[in-house]
């Protein structure tokens, strides 16, 4: 079997961090890993695969001879070092967004548009996390019955804003629990113990860019610009999982029972749906887990054609890492990465 040199660029954030474990847990065929980072983190260890491995300087890395690079340090990182990775040789994928609605890059969810993977240019986007886990979800939906209107509202764990975010919000929490107050850093007012209707800057019309990605990410991934979706996107002080209240208008009539027969067919969804025993996801019961679950699914009174559900996702594993090593994956089995 063919093996891979992969480097994961942002290996000391929360999502390279992940990247690195599911590497390690799917036994991805690796060669060599290059942990990379700024210079801060020079020389700092990660652990792989029972191996102390060194951190390298991104800033002076040569990608020559590397066949996977992951990248997960911002966008702006990206911008520069994605297109001279992709120049010297590797394929990149791309977890932030700054690449994701070009129309020449494939913007892939392996269980819904692997085909989108053909034909690439050594660069593939990964969608944002609440994207991610919400399409594996939309699609069966959206081939049995087509969808034509989509009401999401998210509640958003705060590792999806990265490792500062995360400590901040134990920071917060732990002093505030003391009477101490803690100004706010990561988010625009105080985590702990709120919810915070702002994830990303404003957009002029009001909408945010997290529910704008939402929105274009959605369409360019099932491939149809028909459907119409609106997002509020909301942040919780919840360490890990993002879970989505998530209303489907769709072309013909479906019911409960047939979204549940259709989403228990899909691979990398999990149906926990028991309202009489109070059963359903929450994300600190599913954290952790590759799989996206879904719940609460029941038909929506106001409309004739109309189902409501609760879908909870890891967003560091399908919203991030994982899907980031799926699409690698993938990409080992086509003939242009042999
Ligand atoms: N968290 C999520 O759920 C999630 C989901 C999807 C996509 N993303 C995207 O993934 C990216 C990283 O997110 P994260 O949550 O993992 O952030 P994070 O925990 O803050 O980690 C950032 C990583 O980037 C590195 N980095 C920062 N500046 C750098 C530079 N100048 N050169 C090289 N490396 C640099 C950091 O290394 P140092 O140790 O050297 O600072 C660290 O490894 C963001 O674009 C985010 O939007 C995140």
């Amino acid at each position: 079997m063919k093996k891979y040199n992969v480097a994961v660029v942002g290996a000391t954030g929360v999502v390279g961090t992940e990247i690195i474990k599911i590497l390690e847990e799917r036994k991805f065929p690796i060669k060599t890993l290059y942990p990379l980072a700024s210079e801060r983190s020079e020389g700092a260890v990660v652990a792989f695969n029972e191996q102390a491995v060194r951190v390298k300087n991104l800033a002076t890395f040569d990608f020559n001879g590397i066949d996977f690079a992951l990248f997960s340090a911002g966008g702006s990182i990206s911008a520069e070092f994605a297109p001279k990775a992709a120049n010297q040789g590797a394929i990149v994928i791309d977890n932030t967004s700054h690449f994701r609605m070009e129309p020449d890059v494939p913007l892939v969810v392996p269980e819904v548009n692997p085909d989108a993977l053909k034909g690439h240019k050594n660069i593939i986007a990964n969608p944002n996390c609440s994207t991610a886990q919400m399409v594996l979800v939309l699609k069966p939906i959206h081939d049995a019955v087509k969808i034509k209107r989509v009401v999401v509202s998210t509640y958003q764990s705060v590792s999806g804003a990265g490792k500062d975010a995360v400590d901040e919000l134990e920071d917060q929490t732990r002093k505030n629990l003391n009477g101490k107050t803690v100004p706010a850093s990561k988010f625009p007012t105080t985590i702990a113990f709120n919810v915070i209707p702002q994830i990303d800057v404003f957009l002029e019309d009001g909408y945010t860019k997290e529910e704008e990605k939402m929105i274009e990410e959605t369409k360019k991934i099932l491939g149809d610009e028909s459907i119409r979706l609106t997002a509020t996107a909301v942040r919780v002080p919840v360490f890990v999982g993002h879970s989505e209240s998530i209303n489907i208008e769709t072309e013909r009539k479906i019911s409960p029972d047939e979204v549940r027969a259709l989403l228990s067919k899909m691979p990398g969804v999990k149906v926990l749906d028991d309202p009489k025993n109070q059963k359903y996801p929450t994300p600190r019961d599913t954290s952790g887990d590759n799989d996206v679950y879904v719940g609460r699914i029941r038909e929506d009174r106001s409309c004739e054609n109309g189902i409501e559900l609760w879908c909870v996702g890891d967003n560091l594993r399908k919203g991030a890492a994982l899907n980031a090593v799926q699409i690698a994956e993938e990409l080992a089995k086509l003939p242009v990465a042999e």
